[in-house]
């Protein structure tokens, strides 16, 4: 199988395409990804002589529509992935998600390519303490410009297979953890503040819940959908893993031997989502996959291991991360 990857330098597209070219040497693995401040070309370097690599924009619709040509398969990752970035400037997110979606639809009907697509459980909105965790059936309603993008990304998806029939699946998938994730972002931000010796930062009281699954997860479930998945079908990708934020700081602080209240309460996130549940039944049931990381504590100690060693990675990003929160107008409180 030749397999296109959109954003195969980020996060979770990095790691997506290390376990692929590990695990499945006989797929060929192109890379398509802008390297924006969010990608690393370093985070492919474990496998940069067994991959091609294109650095290039998803919405450029005839660079999009050459690649395309050439494989039997997209898988698309790429994204403005950060809600507060959303909060700050949403236009990029209009661009990538939605423009850039389009380019990469319109490029696998005209070829007929067999296409997969990343999004997130934040399209559905946020839930209450008690109701019922999403499924494939629960409507959209999303609260930030990030969100609402990949909703509208996904309704491009659904719209493209009912009237031009692309062969297209979807997942929407809870709050990963692991490494190579940008320091931006709630966990890889605490574990690098604590090994610089400062305190977490927790928004509001900290009592927001997100559901956590290993990026590896993630990725094996993507892989089951893109195998077996049903054309035209969504497919909920969780782990069972609620956690409220104030609890994965404690985690932290306990890994690091430092008191379980050696926090600051910062600012909250505007339109601050307060619950995200995913009941991934559908895709147990049906394509039998299940996660391996079970135990949240143990792929913690293990994240924080990964930035420990590898500072070399995160240490360039770290001040501009904390430089944009700050412009922002993030204060303690
Ligand atoms: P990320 O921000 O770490 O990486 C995004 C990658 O996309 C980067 O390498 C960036 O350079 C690239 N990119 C951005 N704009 C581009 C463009 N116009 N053209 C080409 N490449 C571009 O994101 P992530 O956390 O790895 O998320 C990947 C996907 O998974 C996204 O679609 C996101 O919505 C989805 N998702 C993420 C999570 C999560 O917890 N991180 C959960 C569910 C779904
Ligand atoms: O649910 C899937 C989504 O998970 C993905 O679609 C997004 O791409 C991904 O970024 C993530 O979104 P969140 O907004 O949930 O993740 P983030 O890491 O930004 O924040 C997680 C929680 O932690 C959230 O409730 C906000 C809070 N937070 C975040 C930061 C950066 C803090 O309390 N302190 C912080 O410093």
């Amino acid at each position: 199988m030749r397999l296109l990857v959109t954003g195969g330098a980020g996060f979770i597209g990095a790691n997506f395409v290390q376990q692929t070219v590990t695990e499945r040497p006989e797929v060929t693995v192109t890379v398509l990804d802008a390297l924006t401040y969010a990608g690393n070309r370093s985070s492919l370097d474990p496998v940069a002589d067994r991959i091609d690599f294109v650095h290039g924009d998803i919405a450029d619709l005839d660079l999009v529509d050459e690649l395309v040509s050439g494989v039997d398969a997209v898988v698309h990752f790429a994204a403005e992935s950060h809600n507060d970035n959303s909060l700050a400037e949403p236009w990029p997110f209009l661009q990538t998600n939605i423009v850039g979606t389009y380019a990469l639809l319109q490029a696998v009907r005209r070829h007929n390519v067999r296409y997969h697509h990343v999004s997130t459980d934040e399209v559905y909105g946020d839930l209450a303490a008690g109701d019922p965790a999403f499924t494939e059936r629960t409507p959209y309603n999303p609260s930030s410009p990030y969100s609402a993008t990949k909703a509208a990304s996904d309704m491009l998806v659904r719209a493209w297979g009912r009237s031009f029939g692309i062969k297209a699946t979807l997942s929407n998938c809870s709050n990963n953890y692991g490494p190579y994730q940008h320091v931006e972002k709630f966990i890889p931000r605490q574990i690098t503040n604590l090994i610089d010796g400062a305190r977490p930062r927790l928004y509001g009281g900290g009592h927001q819940i997100r559901d956590w699954i290993h990026v590896d997860d993630h990725n094996r479930a993507v892989w089951a959908v893109l195998e077996y998945g049903r054309a035209g079908q969504t497919y909920l990708i969780g782990a069972d893993g609620e956690l409220d934020n104030r609890t994965v700081v404690e985690m932290l602080l306990t890994e690091f031997g430092r008191a379980p209240d050696d926090f600051d309460f910062v600012t909250d996130r505007a339109g601050h989502d307060q619950r995200y549940a995913i009941d991934a039944s559908l895709l147990r049931e049906e394509l039998g996959w299940a996660p391996r990381y079970a135990d949240f504590r143990a792929g913690l100690a293990a994240t924080v291991a990964w930035y420990r060693d590898n500072e070399h990675w995160w240490r360039p990003m770290k001040a501009a991360a904390e430089q944009a929160y700050a412009e922002a107008g993030e204060r303690t409180i």
